[in-house]
């Protein structure tokens, strides 16, 4: 079930459950916002971010009337959204004891459009929840493979931050490679699983960010949150390319 990051003021909706989201919500974009930090309460970014997914998940915008648009507006104009529900689920909050429950993991992204993965950068990839909840949520048969396409046409996003600051991501820098580098392994899983993976929202210098910049951040993410899945350049970006697996790619059980 889903339950408050520490720290933080519950969420106003119930969660969806293992019969997948209530009924008047299934006409709506669903965005599900995966949270993965092993210490929230030292968070800087990820709170901000999570506070940010909080506030656009209570506060619809009050021009909402204007918004039912389905055709993309102006780039350069407002942006003009559908409606659309927001969802968080914080897998350490959620599985203190790593214990995931599959079943209702499946479930609850059965129907999402937006999958949101916000974790910090750590040892250039993921935290070990997450990595464990994609081992085994993402199985073969379900998001891959033969009969795994609950996920195809979904979009993937990553919204991370490093410590190190963007000069370090460079050749002659401490981390010798550009960010990009680091993201292979996230675009393979989402083009594996048929999914789309959308250009990733980083923060570089995560411990040297002031206040003010925390909050231009979050001010973006929340911007891109709320106005998915009208956003200029996703009409730019081609589907994930298909990767069939074959049956055989894994030991009979
Ligand atoms: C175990 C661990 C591994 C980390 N690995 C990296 C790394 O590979 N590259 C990097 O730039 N920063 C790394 N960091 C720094 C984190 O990315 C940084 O603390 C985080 O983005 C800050 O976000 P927060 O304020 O939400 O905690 C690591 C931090 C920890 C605790």
């Amino acid at each position: 079930m889903l339950r408050a990051p520490a720290g933080l003021p519950a969420p106003d909706k119930p969660p969806a459950t293992a019969q997948g989201p209530p009924e008047t919500l299934s006409a709506m974009t669903r965005i599900l916002v995966l949270l993965a930090h092993p210490q929230l309460e030292s968070s800087s970014v990820a709170r901000a971010l999570v506070e940010a997914t909080l506030a656009v998940r209570t506060t619809r915008k009050a021009d909402r009337a204007d918004r039912t648009s389905t055709t993309r507006p102006d780039p350069m104009g407002p942006y003009t959204a559908g409606p659309n529900t927001t969802e968080l689920r914080d897998l350490y909050t959620l599985y203190p004891d790593y214990l995931i429950d599959v079943a209702a993991e499946q479930a609850v992204l059965v129907g999402v459009d937006l999958l949101v993965w916000l974790h910090p950068i750590h040892w250039y990839g993921m935290p070990p929840l997450m990595k464990l909840w994609l081992d085994e949520v993402f199985a073969f048969g379900w998001a891959y493979g033969p009969g795994g396409h609950a996920l195809r046409g979904t979009d993937l996003w990553l919204v991370t931050s490093t410590g190190g600051p963007e000069s370090s991501y460079r050749g002659d820098g401490y981390n010798r490679y550009f960010f990009d580098a680091f993201l292979p392994p996230y675009e393979q899983t989402a083009n594996l699983a048929g999914m789309r993976f959308l250009p990733p929202l980083v923060l570089h210098g995560a411990h040297r960010a002031d206040a003010a910049e925390l909050a231009r951040h979050a001010a973006v993410y929340a911007e891109r949150l709320d106005t998915y899945p009208h956003w200029p350049e996703l009409d730019e970006i081609e589907a994930g390319t298909a990767c069939d697996v074959p049956a055989d790619a894994r030991p009979a059980d």
